[in-house]
């Protein structure tokens, strides 16, 4: 199975600029199966006023930045998670969709909110999903969800191959902690990064690239720059994240002690 990720640098509020930007690439890419772009790829990120999310977000699975992604994929007959700024009556989400050549097939709704976010975006309920995508299971997970190993576990429990990890990274510890949700998981995961300084009035952030393909084993097959636009494409065996043995007697999931950890379920005050 062919895949991998798009970098690149979305304008802020300039949804044509970001799909011609997008299209461009995904069309220079050789053939995949999967293809992830980063988190908010049609909106930029760095918003100061609920005014410019009324200006860019748009309606899923009708609006046109998600119909573009859809053109994308039958054109080149493979399957996209991308992140889109959705709006669904008068709330808005930061939103994964996949899409492939037969049209929109799901989206996913980020549900750990970083920073700002919580000023603009409401928190997503999941549940946690998988979806098929040429025979391998794909879930979907947005940037910050990553510091919350619960949320690819429940992935991961599920049967879940390749996780497709839309991002704006800021800090710069999650490119090794995917290599340990790789291990601990078994899985593939492809983390899309944007990149490039996004200035809004005093708020100025730089968002890091190093997009990554890791595999279950704690390889990085595929990484990408700091800062330039790249469109990395690489084989996986599935049959590797279907194996959830690391030795003769350790099953990952089997090995398991759900009784020890109904702490994690608990909802506690900090
Ligand atoms: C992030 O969740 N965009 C850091």
């Amino acid at each position: 199975m062919k895949v991998g990720f798009l970098q690149f640098q979305p304008i802020l509020c300039d949804v044509e600029e970001n799909i011609n930007r997008i299209s461009k690439l995904a069309k220079s890419a050789q053939k995949f199966d999967l293809l992830v772009i980063p988190e908010l790829a049609n909106s930029g990120y760095v918003f100061v006023d609920k005014k410019e999310l009324e200006q860019t977000a748009e309606e899923v699975p009708t609006g046109y930045f998600v119909n573009k992604l859809v053109e994308i994929a039958s054109e080149k007959d493979g399957y996209i998670v991308c992140g889109v700024c959705e709006k669904k009556g008068e709330f808005f989400f930061n939103s994964s969709v996949l899409v492939g050549p037969e049209g929109y097939v799901a989206k996913y709704r980020k549900i750990h909110l970083f920073d700002r976010e919580k000023l603009f975006f409401e928190p997503g309920d999941g549940p946690f999903t998988l979806y098929n995508v040429r025979g391998s299971k794909v879930g979907l997970l947005i940037c910050w969800d990553w510091i919350f190993p619960e949320a690819t576990r429940s992935l991961a429990i599920q049967g879940m191959d390749i996780l497709a990890h839309s991002t704006n990274l800021v800090l710069s510890y999650c490119q090794t902690a995917m290599i340990t949700r790789s291990i601990e998981n078994q899985i593939f995961t492809i983390t899309s990064n944007r990149i490039g300084i996004e200035t809004n009035g005093e708020i100025s952030l730089h968002f890091k690239g190093h997009s990554q393909v890791t595999t279950p084993d704690s390889e990085r097959i595929a990484q990408a720059s700091t800062d330039i636009y790249e469109i990395q494409i690489v084989e996986i065996d599935l049959k590797k994240a279907r194996d959830k043995f690391l030795s003769e007697r350790n099953h990952i999931f089997k090995d398991r002690r759900p009784e020890m950890y109904n702490l994690l379920t608990e909802k506690k005050e900090f």
